[in-house]
């Protein structure tokens, strides 16, 4: 028999009840800074550890295995090459002089929601491979922002789930040994599939990770088309003072007040 791995929510204050339902919204926030390209690829392919492929985490050892070593051989590629800007497991947290080398976007991510940054991971999604059905590892929103992003189609879609719990269903199935892909048929909306569209090429936004899985379909441009950063933070319940419920709100506010007409929100089944 397959369990349904459901990964349980953090809690929030009741003031952020009115955004529990929010699928997709680009945030408030500027543009992101402009990077030497170049010099951008030149760290992430040649200095930054990558986190995905038969690489082990330098300072923990851990093995960090992408879909097909995982047992999930329909899924094909892995669809980004990941790599490691900050993680605080490392005695030095920003990573391969990141800091040094792009102090303006150092900057940039403290302008997120976060007393203490758990981790920056940056994905280069190859081209021409579906990034398939997933949630991210954020207990309810993720942040994210595209450094450099020459992707003109809506690529990015979200199926919506059938119910509003306050969990995160997890992509994969894991029993002992195995692991399985998710049955998304019993928890996700499929035949509804809602593009998310941006008011720019390069901006921030965010994303649910209980209220919809998230897809992202194949574009075919060069390898480093789009480079998405994902900020994290620590849960809650790890370190309750991790995020800073002032800013979150006022960010949350302020981009639903500008960016409305490009919010999805999660609809209750008719
Ligand atoms: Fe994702």
């Amino acid at each position: 028999m397959i369990h349904t791995t459901q990964i349980p929510s953090q809690h929030w204050p009741k003031k952020f009840d009115q955004f529990r339902d929010l699928i997709y919204i680009p945030l408030d926030l500027p543009e992101p800074p402009k990077v030497d390209i170049d010099l951008f690829t030149d760290w992430a392919f040649t200095k930054a550890p990558k986190l995905v492929g038969n690489i082990n985490h330098p300072e923990t050892g851990q093995k960090i295995m992408h879909f097909e070593e995982r047992g999930m051989k329909g899924w094909g590629f892995y669809p980004w090459i990941q790599v490691s800007a900050f993680h605080h497991g490392y005695s030095n947290s920003w990573i391969s002089e990141f800091d040094k080398i792009f102090p303006d976007v150092v900057e940039y991510i403290h302008l997120f929601p976060y007393n203490i940054l758990s981790g920056v991971t940056i994905l280069l999604q190859k081209s021409n491979v579906t990034a398939p059905l997933h949630t991210d590892a954020d207990d309810w929103l993720g942040m994210r922002f595209y450094l450099h992003n020459e992707v003109k189609e809506d690529a990015l879609y979200f199926c919506p789930r059938k119910t509003n719990e306050n969990n995160r269903i997890a992509t994969y199935i894991v029993e002992s040994e195995n692991v399985y892909p998710q049955e998304w048929e019993k928890y996700l909306d499929l035949d509804k599939k809602i593009y998310s569209s941006h008011p720019c090429q390069r901006h921030a936004w965010a994303l649910t990770s209980t209220r919809a899985a998230h897809g992202i379909e194949a574009f075919e441009y060069d390898r480093c088309a789009r480079v998405t950063f994902l900020v994290h933070s620590h849960r809650p319940s790890v370190n309750h003072n991790a995020w800073n419920p002032d800013k979150l709100y006022d960010l949350l506010t302020r981009s639903l007040d500008k960016y409305s007409d490009y919010a999805i929100w999660w609809e209750s089944p008719k």
